[in-house]
């Protein structure tokens, strides 16, 4: 069974279509989504996590449909997901910032002291443990967005949807979100990354769908739609050359 199914998905924006008749499925796997600026990236995640209702279609969580249901449902159903532009509450601790996730987006009866707990793990496992009592304010963007998937994580998700962490970082901070994030996926979470970085993605993903003016161009392997003329026309043509 797959863990999510997005089933001709439209949407509109007044007369841009963001979304275009857009399938796919995901599992438990990795699987990335690149594409030009604009191409509806975000987007698709806003439909999938209920921010907007598609125009047509729908989205299936593990064969139940979450079509339309609100952000704050979708999040206890089990999809979490980080920002592109990282959102934390920044006159509180950063320890403070992952309780409050968790105290709004759990489902389970978790007690204050066992969400307490399980914050200080999440903060070990991001590599942030140091910062604990510092104001997220204080962080720089690598921290910020390790914050993120912290904050993601909290809710005990079966999907965390990513967007866009690795970019403005060096390539050191790239090469040990890949590591998070695999290590995120190795516990039995699902992920769906969005990424202009390149080299991320394609040493993460399993398979990767390429979207632009919100359409599916291309899907496969990373070497697959690497190679695929459509995609280097469409997206990876400056690169290449
Ligand atoms: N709320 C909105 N109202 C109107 N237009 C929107 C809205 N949200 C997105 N758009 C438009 O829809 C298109 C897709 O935007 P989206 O943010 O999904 O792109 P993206 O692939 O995430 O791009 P980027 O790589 O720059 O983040 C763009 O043309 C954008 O301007
Ligand atoms: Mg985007």
């Amino acid at each position: 069974m797959s863990l999510l199914k997005v089933i001709n998905c439209w949407k509109l924006f007044g007369g841009l279509k963001a979304l275009q008749n857009v399938n796919f499925e995901a599992d438990q796997g990795i699987l990335g989504i690149i594409g030009p600026n604009g191409a509806g990236k975000t987007t698709l995640f806003n439909v999938i996590t209920g921010v907007y209702k598609p125009d047509k279609g729908k989205v299936f969580l593990k064969n139940r449909d979450i079509t339309g249901l609100s952000p704050h449902t979708i999040r206890r159903l089990g999809i979490s997901r980080t920002f592109q532009i990282p959102r934390p509450f920044i006159n509180e601790t950063v320890f403070e910032n992952v309780l409050a996730a968790g105290f709004f987006g759990r489902v389970d009866k978790v007690s204050k002291k066992e969400l307490i707990e399980e914050t200080e793990k999440i903060l070990e496992f991001v590599g942030l443990i140091d910062k604990r009592d510092e104001e997220a304010s204080s962080l720089n963007i690598h921290q910020r967005k390790l914050l993120e998937i912290a904050r993601g994580l909290i809710t005990k998700p079966i999907l965390l949807l990513v967007d866009e962490i690795a970019s403005g970082l060096t390539p050191a901070e790239v090469d040990n979100v890949v590591s998070l994030i695999k290590k995120v996926n190795e516990k039995g979470i699902g992920v769906i990354w969005i990424e202009h970085v390149m080299r991320a993605i394609m040493k993460a993903a399993e398979r990767i769908i390429v979207l632009d003016y919100g359409k599916i161009i291309s899907e496969g392997s990373p070497e697959k739609v690497a190679k695929d003329p459509l995609v280097i026309r469409a997206y990876l043509g400056e690169e290449i050359a």
